[in-house]
């Protein structure tokens, strides 16, 4: 085997990014989609030219036809329908966040785990190459010692019928959004912060539409993150250290933006240097990941370890900005 027969579970805005991506690897082969409703599956199906399509995830999922999934459900579908691929077989690549509990994402890597296939969060930035550049720069000493992370994500919600507005969804700008700050704070840290205290701007539906967050890690070290709903599109981070900053412009979506920057502002100047980053389809490293790990038995890149993390974090960020405490994570 060296092409793997991807399905698409459901027919989610999200999919419109990685089905080029699918497109692109000589290693994939996009072959079906599912979707509650047979006729949108159809019609899905004859827009983005996949030869099959199955009215329902069961269909899909039970059929011998398909080798990977592209999990793009709400958040608290994920694990649901994450465990039935694993048991039928299926190796799985689930949208962020994996799940909103642990009792979840435990059970969906347990489920890998005896199934023997392959599960991955589809982090996408985390595979770029502007990101693997800073993680080199962290790791390398460049900056000297890490004292502080920075990292935002805003938008401005279009409709506002929306499963991010749903509260049994999973909804919430920090799930949505604020996924992003918490795990490049993670990234570039080396683990999960040891407490955090968080805050929240609740909206109509009741889920946050604004969130800013404090991380403290060992040593001292210092993160903070913000998510919103409710404000133009703006994305940042900035990585501080003894020797210097690295500031990003567009972290985690539209690197391929012509004001995509990664800048270095070192000890002595206020001028910062541009490092180059080499182009690269945002959502292509997820996919050829998940290959690696199938054809090859690669382990995955972003682990489970660091993904539990991830929903660790979020967690107890939510449940300090409902009880206004300080929360160990
Ligand atoms: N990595 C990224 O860049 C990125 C970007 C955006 C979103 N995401 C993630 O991708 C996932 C999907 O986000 P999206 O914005 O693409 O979602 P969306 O357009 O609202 O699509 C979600 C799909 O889930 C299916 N679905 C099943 N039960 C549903 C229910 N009760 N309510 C609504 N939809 C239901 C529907 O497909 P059928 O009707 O076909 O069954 C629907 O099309 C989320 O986990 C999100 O965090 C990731």
């Amino acid at each position: 085997m060296n092409t793997i027969r991807w399905g698409l579970v459901s027919t989610a805005r999200i999919n419109r990014r990685v089905i080029p991506a699918l497109r692109q690897s000589p290693r994939a082969e996009l072959v079906a989609v599912a979707s509650r409703d047979l006729a949108a599956a159809q019609a899905y199906a004859a827009e983005w030219e996949i030869p099959q399509a199955f009215g329902s995830y069961e269909a899909m999922l039970q059929s011998d036809g398909v080798d990977a999934v592209y999990i793009s459900l709400p958040n608290t579908l994920h694990a649901e329908w994450t465990i039935y691929a694993l048991r039928h077989g299926k190796h799985v690549l689930c949208e962020k966040p994996l799940a909103t509990s642990l009792v979840e994402v435990d059970a969906m890597i347990a489920a890998a785990n005896e199934t023997g296939r392959v599960l991955a969060e589809a982090f996408m930035y985390r595979h770029h190459p502007q990101t693997k550049l800073v993680g080199e720069w962290v790791q390398n000493g460049r900056l000297g010692d890490l004292l502080s992370v920075r990292a935002t994500f805003n938008f401005a919600m279009g409709s506002r019928n929306n499963i991010r507005l749903a509260p049994d969804l999973g909804g919430g700008s920090l799930w949505d959004v604020g996924v992003y700050p918490v795990s490049f704070a993670q990234y570039v840290m080396g683990g999960p912060p040891q407490q955090v205290f968080g805050s929240q701007w609740l909206g109509e539906s009741g889920v946050d539409e604004l969130f800013n967050g404090q991380l403290v890690y060992s040593g001292g070290r210092l993160g903070q993150i913000a998510s919103s709903f409710r404000t133009p599109y703006y994305t940042m981070a900035e990585v501080v250290g003894t020797n210097g900053r690295l500031s990003l412009t567009r972290p985690f979506t539209a690197l391929d933006n012509p004001r995509r920057q990664l800048l270095f502002f070192g000890p002595d100047s206020d001028d910062p240097v541009e490092i180059p980053v080499p182009d690269e389809y945002l959502y292509l490293g997820e996919v050829e990941d998940m290959h690696d790990a199938i054809l090859h038995g690669q382990p995955s890149y972003l682990t489970l370890a660091e993904t539990r993390n991830h929903v660790k974090t979020v967690l107890a960020l939510y449940e300090s900005a409902r009880t206004g405490q300080v929360v160990g994570v």
